[in-house]
């Protein structure tokens, strides 16, 4: 398809990649394409050692609108569980560097699924967020419904899952989804501020970090107590730990390295 050509887009800024969603024909619709190269943003950012954080944004009206729907139409259950499009999603949940999704207009269906697998959400005022595949007969297939309901509670879940209800960018704050809520025209820029912050600490931290709060969501409390003690034992034994340490004590910045 050719409006697929460019569909994604990388860029590189100061130890933050940019992985741009640029289908506005289709508004931003994740074919398998797009998920392609989501993936071959991913897999780029994660083989760069200089890139710390991610940024995943779309556009100014339209953040992702789900699944492609096209697409869907002719998706047979065999087909789904063996597709590429699940082994793009495994690949967004394998993802060991800090991302935040930077979302203006709408972020539905798999698009609120997406940003919803990164670390934050900054939101633009114009944010929509919402699971409206019931009105297609289907439901979520990409964590909408476990997020959600772990994130805002399962009374909050039902009213989107169910009832296709959206929220905007202010109760998606306040049910806990999104970190900040800023002005339309600096989504992006708030986004790559956000990364930045991250992307000064070590990156040994911050990648166990991430480990030991996504565990949260898979973990009961004793063994997410375990698995935390576990992560902070082998930081421990890094550089960076010392370097903190060190920097803290002679009062200057940190000179992170990753080792
Ligand atoms: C394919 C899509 C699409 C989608 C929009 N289009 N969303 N194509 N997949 N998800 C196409 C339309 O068909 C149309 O094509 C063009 O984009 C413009 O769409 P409009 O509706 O006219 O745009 P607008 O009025 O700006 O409304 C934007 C929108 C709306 C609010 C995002 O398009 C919308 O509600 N889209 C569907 C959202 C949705 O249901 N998402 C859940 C998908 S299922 P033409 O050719 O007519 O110009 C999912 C989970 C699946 O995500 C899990 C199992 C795998």
């Amino acid at each position: 398809m050719a409006d697929d050509d460019q569909a994604v887009r990388y860029d590189v800024g100061d130890h933050v990649a940019m992985i741009t969603i640029d289908r506005p024909s289709a508004r931003n619709a994740l074919s398998t394409d797009v998920l392609r190269g989501l993936c071959a943003g991913l897999d780029r950012a994660e083989a760069d050692d200089e890139i710390r954080a991610v940024v995943l944004t779309g556009g100014e009206k339209i953040f992702a609108s789900g699944a492609d729907i096209r697409e869907l139409r002719t998706t047979s259950p065999a087909g789904y569980l063996q597709s590429e499009r699940l082994a793009a999603w495994a690949r967004f949940g394998r993802f060991p560097k800090p991302s935040i999704a930077a979302v203006a207009g709408y972020a539905l269906g798999g698009g609120c699924e997406l940003a919803m697998s990164c670390d934050f959400i900054v939101a633009a005022d114009s944010a929509t967020f919402g699971q409206p595949e019931i009105r297609l007969g289907i439901l979520p297939g990409a964590g909408g419904t476990q997020r959600w309901a772990r994130v805002a509670g399962r009374f909050r879940a039902a009213e989107l899952v169910l009832a296709a209800r959206t929220v905007d960018a202010w109760t998606a704050r306040e049910y806990g989804l999104v970190a900040r809520v800023v002005p339309a025209e600096r989504v992006v820029a708030a986004g790559v501020a956000l990364a930045g912050e991250v992307a000064a600490f070590g990156p040994v931290a911050t990648r166990l970090s991430k480990a030991a709060v996504r565990a949260s969501e898979e973990l009961p409390l004793a063994g997410g107590l375990e698995h935390e003690r576990a992560l902070l034992g082998t930081l421990l034994s890094t550089e960076d730990h010392f370097e903190g340490i060190d920097a803290f004590l002679e009062k200057r910045s940190a000179r992170f390295t990753g080792r």
